[in-house]
């Protein structure tokens, strides 16, 4: 009976309500409800956060039992890139997918560039780098090669079609990424390669309060399979910011890293590979909400000891966001007035997150949370963020369907 009464007094105290969110926008309509962001630099990082979210779901449906992740801000920056390349139409057609369309900011490359410099701060533990290939044989125009270097700080990269380019081009990107991101572009680099936009990211998250017990063996339940067996932190009264789903049949939990980054779990009721409903409720305005909506509490956390690395192609998802005209036929005469074919994208990511935090959690439990024994434990199944809370931008976003997939 008891018990009862605490479960109901908790889902009170942490159920989320979209009703009253929904009634907020339907009265101000779709337009207002985008002036959440209202500088130049947090509608650029909306922009991009819901061309994440686009992508996300292109990426995750094209293999529904895979776990995945991406850096949304990593891929728009390369494609930013190729675009300064593109014919006034060309242009047109990535910046819809890019959702750039959005913004009308007549300094949309200052803007971004900016943007990136402050998310690369090292405190934020966040590296990026992202970089157009071409052929030398193209006959390249100087003017794209120097306007790129000039507003992003550095050069296409010229293959010479040898065999030494993709040593070139894959040390320049671990470098790049503090050693971290290694063989970026899968081996053999084809030799006809004529175009070829990459993009890597590596994050180390900086927790701000510690876990004391860093390295539990604890059970991670999967679907449809046995359960497995990995490392895990754990940590009594840790600070976090909470709510429960019920449309999404969720639990949500933010916690804080250093310099104003967070990383949002969403948990599913059940142990399940689809997240599909998770996965469509995404969009920079409903994340936004989220996080004036969670509360803050203390609970007993426990999270995955996660080290994930992965890389794809995302040509054929990025087709299906509305690319596949311009795909068909690529249009990037400021770059070279010969046909260009694009026969790949590049994303290769890593992350990793340790136990250390540079608070300790307080002893003493909250009179919210710790008091009701609540717990917080990704032990199945779930989707992250990785987001900067100050400009709104969309780091990281993936699913852990089996920890051992990563
Ligand atoms: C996944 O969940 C969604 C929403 O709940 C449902 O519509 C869909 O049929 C499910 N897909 C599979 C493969 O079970």
């Amino acid at each position: 009976m008891k018990k009862i009464v605490l479960l109901v007094g908790l889902w009170s105290l942490l159920s989320l309500s979209h009703a009253q969110l929904a009634d907020t926008t339907d009265a101000e309509g779709e337009e207002e409800a985008v002036d959440l962001f209202t500088t130049p630099r947090t509608k650029l990082a909306a922009a991009t956060s819901d061309f994440g979210y686009n992508l996300f779901r292109q990426l995750a449906s094209r293999d529904t039992k895979a776990s995945v992740f991406l850096s949304p801000m990593s891929i728009s920056a390369a494609f930013t890139q190729l675009s300064m390349g593109a014919s006034e139409r060309a242009e047109k057609q990535i910046y819809r997918a890019l959702r750039y369309h959005t913004l009308q900011d007549s300094q949309l490359h200052d803007t971004l560039r900016d943007l990136l410099s402050s998310l690369r701060a090292s405190a934020k533990g966040f590296k990026s780098a992202e970089r157009i290939l071409l052929a030398r044989k193209l006959r390249l125009r100087l003017e794209y090669l120097n306007s790129v270097e000039k507003q992003y700080g550095e050069r296409p990269q010229i293959l010479a079609g040898g065999a030494r380019d993709l040593k070139t081009v894959n040390d320049w990107f671990k470098q790049q990424t503090g050693g971290k991101v290694d063989q970026v572009v899968p081996s053999p680099l084809p030799r006809n390669t004529a175009l070829l936009p990459v993009g890597s990211a590596y994050f180390k998250g900086k927790w701000i309060t510690r876990f004391g017990k860093p390295n539990k063996m604890e059970t991670f339940r999967r679907d449809g399979q046995a359960p497995a067996v990995i490392p895990m932190m754990e940590q009594e009264n840790y600070p976090v910011k909470m709510g429960i789903d019920s449309d999404l049949g969720c639990t949500i939990a933010q916690v804080p890293m250093e310099d104003g980054v967070s990383m949002y779990f969403f948990l599913p009721d059940e142990v399940t590979q689809n997240l599909t409903l998770i996965e469509e409720a995404l969009t920079a305005e409903f994340v936004q909400d989220l996080s004036n909506s969670l509360h803050t509490v203390k609970v007993l956390l426990t999270l995955p000891v996660i080290k994930l690395s992965y890389k794809t192609n995302l040509l054929p998802s990025l087709s299906d966001l509305g690319l596949s005209e311009w795909l068909a036929e690529t249009d990037l005469t400021k770059i070279t007035s010969q046909p260009v074919k694009l026969n790949a994208v590049h994303h290769k990511v890593v992350l990793e997150t340790a136990p250390e935090g540079a608070e300790y959690a307080s002893t003493t439990p909250s009179a919210t949370g710790q008091s009701l024994g609540l717990s917080y434990r990704v032990d199945r199944p779930f989707l992250f963020l990785v987001r900067d809370e100050p400009s709104g931008a969309l780091l990281f976003i993936g699913k852990v369907l089996n920890p051992s997939d990563l």
